[in-house]
């Protein structure tokens, strides 16, 4: 297992956001965790990057314990995070934001850099722009980029399709898509739970800082529940302004992910 989260309690100050959630993720997965807003989303991915501190519980990752360990050094061993609103830094072009994501590492990124514009062809064209004048959603793209610049083992994304109009929702799944075929694992944190689901292998439903549920993807879309809770008024609200309800129909969904084999050889090190 990659990433094992092991009855995690997070608190902000007196308040209990996190009240025990396990959750694993393997090698090779996409893996979603969805839930309506203040259900513990984020606060789980930024336990997870070392952000906030556990109060109680365990995360290992790789095989080891980073229960203690400093965020900058999770970002080396290959905890790769790409964080709620973005966080693009205005005033540094697009191609100085995207080296600030290998600033951990040393050496030449150049293959990186190419790596990810071949997957953002417009951040390619806009290299020399400021980060602060991009669209949101190249902001956003911007962001996994920059996550990426780190050869992340997993890959951690917080609503990456948070506030973009729906053909840049399609294209952000696609390229989380082809991000994780290319071999990155991930984990995926989103409100859009219809298009998260038909990406991901499997998924956790979270609630005030729960889980509530866990199951395949496939199965989580087809569970009355779940729709009732969080695709069927959720889809309608994330067609948002300007679309119809009949464009989310229409859009082709994105290809489902291959299942992923379990080989079992997680070679020990
Ligand atoms: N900095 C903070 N100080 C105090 N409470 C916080 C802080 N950040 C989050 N919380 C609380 O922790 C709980 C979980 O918040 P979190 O941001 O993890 O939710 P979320 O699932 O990501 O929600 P959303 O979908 O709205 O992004 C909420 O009750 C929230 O109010
Ligand atoms: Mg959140």
């Amino acid at each position: 297992m990659l990433l094992e989260i092991n009855d995690i309690h997070v608190h902000y100050g007196k308040i209990a956001a996190l009240k025990g959630i396990s959750a694993e993720v393997d090698e090779g997965e996409i893996v979603t965790l969805i839930g309506a807003n203040g259900a513990g989303k984020t606060t789980t991915l930024k336990t997870i990057s070392g952000l906030r501190p556990l109060t109680s519980g365990s995360i290992r990752f790789a095989g080891q314990d980073i229960s203690k360990m400093p965020g900058h050094k999770r970002v080396l061993a290959g905890i790769g995070q790409s964080p709620e609103g973005r966080g693009v830094f205005p005033g540094m072009t697009v191609e100085e934001n995207l080296l600030m994501g290998a600033y951990a590492r040393r050496g030449d990124f150049s293959k990186e850099l190419a790596e990810v514009y071949e997957l953002f062809p417009r951040l390619a064209e806009r290299k020399s722009q400021a980060g602060g004048t991009m669209s949101g959603g190249e902001q956003q793209m911007l962001a996994i980029g920059r996550a990426l610049m780190a050869k992340p083992k997993v890959l951690l994304l917080d609503e990456p399709s948070m506030g973009l109009a729906p053909k840049l929702v399609q294209q952000i799944f696609s390229i989380i898509v082809e991000i994780n075929r290319r071999g990155t694992t991930v984990l995926l944190v989103e409100q859009n739970a219809s298009q998260a689901l038909q990406v991901a292998h499997r998924a956790y439903v979270l609630e005030t800082g729960r889980v509530v549920k866990s199951a395949p993807a496939s199965d989580l879309l087809d569970d009355p529940q779940v729709r009732a809770a969080y695709l069927g008024g959720g889809a309608e609200a994330q067609v948002g302004a300007g679309a119809s309800a009949d464009c989310l129909e229409d859009t082709p969904p994105v290809a489902a992910p291959e299942s992923v084999e379990e080989d079992g050889d997680a070679s020990s090190s």
